[in-house]
């Protein structure tokens, strides 16, 4: 008799898992505190007090630089425009090229281009799918100008040997934290080690502000163009004085006041939330690690991941089947959450190797590898990063019962879906010979 729930087994569970929401009466209080003012943006794009935003955004900034342990901390309307932002402040330009990940939200390696730059994708590590720092050396041509590295899942980068690399090459490095708030590398907080990085502040992280961005810089010129570039840089020139205008003119990548309070409560929240995502993953992990053919995420010393996803290579060798067969057992073996209900928390690889994207396969853009000033011959073909490639099409895969708010019952019950599945996957075999 069928036991496993994808074969009319009884499920081990199948009341929804609690939602997670960070939202509570303080960031209630602190946006309606703004509503009341009437002042919901005090941002002026000319040289100006107001420049710089209003008394709230202003306030949140000052919180994160003091939380992050960096001299600046600006607020942006999103990670991705605040990727965007660190491109032009670098003074990328057309014929440079910038080596990016191919595992990430494609957003990390579509900057680059937005300022006419071309991204070269280099292989991330089979153990902690950051960039490999090998990869990113046989990848440096005379054109290569910065590193954008991405802490994905929230497991810190090899930051010690791709510092090294850059500081060998004269390279910049641009740290994309999106994933990573209060991740750490040995003792250093990530988006703080390179010259420039970038926080995501969008509904799927750690924190939120609905959408939203923080940069953080200790160089006081690369702040000034990154201030330049959110807030329509071209008006400032002039008045400030600015020496070197090349790439400053600006856009209006600008937070409200009303996000700026919620992300200042939220910022105070953010320790709890951390550690009891790590608490969650080290009970799971203390179970999960007994099922042979699992193989849990590597952490470098005394490093800290603030696990976004928790990521998880599956060995089809031990389970004889394959990896969408085992996560849809899975699947029926646990419901969603609550506010999730029709996407599943488990899913196989992330997202698909970038370069095989039509952005990519195409060349689709007027600028970048298609540009005059371009004298290089980037690949974007499949097989250019074949460890990228092995983790997504047949080992990786995210879960993200780990969220602060699951009971240990929780826990528990996620712990028994995987022993079942894995303990009854003879049944899963059968069904694939019968097929
Ligand atoms: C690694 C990474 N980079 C960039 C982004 C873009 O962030 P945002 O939505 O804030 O623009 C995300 C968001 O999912 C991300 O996970």
């Amino acid at each position: 008799m069928a036991k496993l729930a994808i074969n009319g087994g009884t499920p081990v569970r199948t009341n929804l898992f609690p939602g997670y929401n960070t939202i509570g009466e303080e960031e209630k209080k602190a946006v309606m505190k703004v509503l009341d003012s009437g002042n919901l943006s005090q941002f002026l794009g000319a040289w100006h007090k107001d420049f710089f935003g209003g008394p709230t955004v202003q306030q949140f900034e000052k919180d994160w630089a003091t939380a992050f342990g960096s001299k600046y901390a600006i607020s942006v309307n999103s990670n991705t425009s605040g990727l965007f932002t660190a491109i032009g402040a670098l003074g990328l330009k057309p014929g440079d090229e910038v080596i990016v990940s191919p595992y990430s939200m494609s957003a990390s390696a579509l900057a680059p281009i937005i300022y006419g730059a071309v991204p070269v994708f280099a292989d991330v590590n089979y153990d902690n799918f950051g960039l490999n720092p090998e990869s990113i050396e046989s990848k440096i041509t005379p054109r290569t100008k910065a590193i954008l590295i991405v802490h994905i899942f929230g497991n810190p980068a090899k930051m010690d040997e791709i510092m090294a690399i850059a500081k060998k090459h004269n390279l910049y490095v641009i740290e994309d934290a999106a994933q990573a708030p209060m991740a750490a590398y040995k003792d250093k907080l990530v988006g703080t080690i390179g010259d420039v990085g970038i926080f995501s502040l969008n509904y799927h992280k750690h924190i939120h502000t609905g959408e939203g961005g923080v940069i953080t810089t200790n160089n006081d010129d690369l702040a000034e163009r990154i201030y330049m570039i959110r807030n329509h840089g071209e008006n400032i020139v002039e008045p400030k004085g600015v020496k070197d205008p090349f790439n400053t003119f600006g856009y209006n990548y600008r937070m409200t006041e009303m996000e700026a309070a919620v992300g200042i409560e939220q910022l105070k929240k953010l320790p709890s939330l951390i550690e009891e995502r790590i608490k969650n993953v080290n009970y799971l992990s203390s179970e999960l690690s007994k099922i042979e053919g699992l193989t849990l995420p590597k952490i470098e010393g005394n490093s800290r991941h603030v696990y976004y996803l928790h990521a998880i290579k599956f060995n089809k060798e031990v389970f004889e089947v394959d990896r969408t067969t085992f996560l849809n057992a899975i699947k029926a073996e646990l419901p969603s959450s609550v506010g999730r209900e029709d996407t599943p928390l488990i899913a196989g690889g992330y997202v698909r190797p970038l370069y095989l994207a039509p952005l990519y396969q195409q060349r689709a853009t007027h600028c970048s590898f298609n540009c005059e000033k371009y004298k290089g011959s980037v690949d974007y073909s499949k097989g250019i990063c074949p460890v990228v490639e092995k983790l997504h099409y047949e080992e990786l895969f995210t879960h993200e019962y780990i969220k602060p708010g699951l009971s240990k019952q929780d826990l528990d019950d996620v712990i028994d879906g995987f022993k079942k599945v894995a303990e009854n996957v003879n049944e899963l075999k059968e069904v694939a010979l019968e097929a």
